[in-house]
């Protein structure tokens, strides 16, 4: 983390509907001095920087707002990436994959130009990819470029087990892995209840079963999808995900999250990244907590990862070089 000022400053990048809700969250949980809002669209920017500043008088502290360019990544120690093209019309995944890995790299290439020197944390869509881009062209090691992975996945995962039975999430301990995306998975058994593994709550009671737990998990992985087609596009729960990883890092806290991580090894894969529980501290991804996973489990986490590989092949790499 920079060592060049005691402010801590994060600068966003996006201020559209993720990186906004990201900011609003920010600001209202505290955790850094300053924040700096980039966009393309300069005026959205602005107004999105005056329109929180009125709010500084309800907030838990003090937080000098502006909207800046990438000059200020330079004293940054951490720039959150929320800026991207959805997928219009007629255009496939992997035309969005090269549409979005173009832009982040001229967004990366110029926050780089500024000296940055802190950590990244992604949140673009397709995430995992967007996040190995960033870690490709920022040149930066992969312990300080993160995704926000399966962060949200898992809050949802966790929201919805604690709703059916009745429990606060919070005492809900379980991930989401892999791609954030179609192919990600729920390892059961090593989802718990306070300290009770869930398999053994569906062998106790009439009002679950695995039946119930796989129609949990498709409305996770379906979660998107349900929300857009409501109203659009999905923002206040990954704002509040991508807030609680800052607040890991700004807070030097060693939380486990499921981030997305570059695994180098990890469940037998190696050179891309995607969502693993992993250790955030001030410095980045200290280590990805490689769980015991069975055949099953470790069959889909395979498959995910050499599909998110074939992706990079085909509609990432070519733009890299
Ligand atoms: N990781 C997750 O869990 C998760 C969840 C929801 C959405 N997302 C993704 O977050 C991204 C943003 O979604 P949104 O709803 O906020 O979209 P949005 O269209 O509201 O905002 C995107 C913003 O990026 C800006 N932008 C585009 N190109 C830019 C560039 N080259 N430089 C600087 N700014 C640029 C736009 O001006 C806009 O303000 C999308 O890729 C979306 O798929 C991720």
């Amino acid at each position: 983390m920079s060592t060049k000022k005691n402010v801590r400053r994060v600068v966003l990048v996006g201020t559209g509907f993720v990186g906004m809700s990201f900011a609003y969250s920010l600001l209202n949980q505290g955790g850094a001095e300053e924040l700096v809002l980039v966009d393309l669209d300069k005026n959205k920017a602005e107004g999105e920087a005056m329109d929180l500043n009125h709010g500084l008088a309800f907030a838990p502290r003090k937080m000098r707002i502006w909207a800046g360019d990438y000059s200020d990544c330079g004293d940054a120690d951490i720039v959150v990436i929320t800026a991207g093209a959805a997928q219009a019309p007629g255009e496939t995944r992997l035309d969005l994959c090269a549409k979005n890995t173009k832009i982040m790299r001229s967004i990366v290439e110029q926050i780089m130009a500024s000296g940055f020197d802190g950590i990244f944390v992604v949140a673009s869509n397709p995430v995992d990819i967007m996040t190995y881009v960033t870690q490709k062209v920022s040149g930066l090691p992969a312990s300080r470029v993160i995704g926000s992975g399966t962060t949200l996945d898992t809050a949802r995962l966790r929201f919805m087990i604690g709703d059916h039975l009745n429990v606060d999430p919070r005492n809900v301990h379980g991930y989401i892995m892999a791609e954030h995306g179609d192919s990600s998975f729920v390892p059961w058994t090593h989802t718990y209840v306070g300290t009770k593994p869930i398999l053994e709550i569906v062998d106790e009671r009439e009002d679950l079963d695995l039946g119930q737990l796989q129609t949990i998990y498709e409305n996770v992985r379906d979660a998107a999808y349900a929300i857009i087609e409501r109203k659009k596009a999905t923002y206040y729960g990954i704002g509040m995900a991508l807030t609680r990883v800052v607040r890991a890092i700004l807070n030097d806290e060693h939380s486990i999250l499921t981030v997305s991580a570059l695994l180098e090894g990890q469940y037998g894969c190696e050179g891309a990244y995607i969502g693993t529980p992993a250790v955030i501290t001030r410095d980045g991804i200290q280590e990805v907590v490689e769980l015991d996973l069975n055949a099953v489990d470790q069959a889909k986490m395979t498959k995910s990862f050499t599909t998110l590989k074939a992706t990079i092949e085909a509609s990432t790499d070519p733009y890299l070089d």
